[in-house]
């Protein structure tokens, strides 16, 4: 049996930091673990201009703690009015990593979001001419669609046919939950990749409806059926190079989850990389963690793995905080509903 185990630094390639008190909170929760996260620009208001990713850029390193060689990997919010040559320069001067598409409505703060896609098409095109990939939140807001549907039919209505106007255009579908996310990804050998969040690979729907509602389950995309859950840990664990780690930590206060009308995020920072140890190991897979973690992410995005090493050894229970205090509130940390037994070596 396996009790140690080596795999270079990982990256977070979809994470959400927020800002002011909750960024200073949050943010060792990362960098104590991850050498790079690709930052979601979904903040109020949103991260639209490249002059607003930079500003974002240098909070972030204001606030990080001392020492560290993080670095934060920004990306734009797309709205029907951004400006390609500003999402070109952005790109240019290497601020920039990925733009990010929401669906008007489909999340969080994703009220400017797109709406009409045809309004987009000239920063997709110049995204497609300078291989800047487009993050993309994969869920229809038609209120007609069933919530559980709503990834599946976007792949059919939108994705599928923005692809095919866009030749060239480097995609990732950011947190598939489905088997049909894992299907449509594994069709096509090109400009095409996925993340996978930690908590998917965990729960199903029944842990947020079972025995009560459970708040610090729901996110989204919502988590689905079992046999949706199996399809995203044989992708995760399989070595796929399409697949990799985005953790969709998303910091709300426990007031903010345990309300009438709660948000939605899981977080997930403090204890992904002993949950994935957990997983992989369940799907004897832990020669695959670090392709999902460290490999595979970087090389999609062009960037080199990290040079660094973390060092993961099994032993009595890990011991994480049930919560992050922050100066907005307590957040509530991620509870897989199982002990971890990987521990992280400092
Ligand atoms: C994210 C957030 O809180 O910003 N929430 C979530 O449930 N994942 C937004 C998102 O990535 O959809
Ligand atoms: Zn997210």
């Amino acid at each position: 049996m396996t009790h140690t185990l080596t795999l270079r630094r990982p990256d977070d390639w979809h994470l959400h930091l927020r800002d002011g008190q909750m960024l200073a909170a949050v943010l060792p929760e990362t960098t104590r673990h991850f050498d790079r996260a690709i930052i979601m620009p979904n903040l109020v208001p949103p991260a639209v201009r490249s002059s607003d990713a930079a500003a974002y850029r240098d909070r972030i390193m204001a606030a990080l703690p001392e020492g560290s060689g993080f670095k934060p990997l920004m990306t734009l919010y797309l709205t029907e009015d951004t400006n390609p040559a500003d999402v070109a320069q952005a790109h240019a001067n290497g601020l920039i990593h990925a733009v990010k598409l929401y669906p008007a409505g489909a999340t969080t703060n994703s009220a400017s979001g797109v709406q009409n896609f045809d309004n987009v098409r000239g920063v997709l095109e110049k995204m497609a001419e300078i291989s800047l990939p487009l993050c993309v939140h994969g869920e229809v807001t038609d209120p007609a669609v069933d919530i559980f549907d709503r990834e599946a039919v976007f792949i059919d209505r939108i994705l599928d046919p923005v692809r095919r106007a866009t030749p060239g255009l480097r995609v990732i579908m950011e947190h598939i939950t489905t088997s049909d996310g894992v299907e449509y990804v594994k069709a096509n050998d090109k400009d095409l990749g996925a993340t996978i969040t930690t908590h998917h690979l965990v729960i199903n729907r029944n842990h947020i409806l079972v025995g009560g509602i459970k708040p610090h389950y729901y996110c989204l995309p919502v988590a689905k059926r079992e046999e949706h859950r199996l399809a995203l840990r044989a992708a995760a664990t399989s070595g796929d190079a399409r697949f990799f780690l985005g953790t969709d930590s998303a910091p709300h206060t426990d007031p903010n989850k345990e309300s009438a009308c709660g948000c939605a995020g899981c977080f997930t920072a403090t204890n992904t990389m002993s949950i994935l140890a957990h997983v992989f190991e369940e799907e004897n897979a832990l020669d695959r963690l670090e392709a999902f973690c460290s490999l595979n992410g970087p090389a999609y995005y062009g960037l080199p793995a990290n040079t660094g090493t973390m060092t993961l050894k099994k032993g009595d229970p890990v011991a994480y905080p049930e919560k992050i205090i922050t100066g907005e509130g307590p957040v509530t940390v991620f509870d897989p509903g199982f002990p971890l037994h990987w521990h992280v070596e400092t």
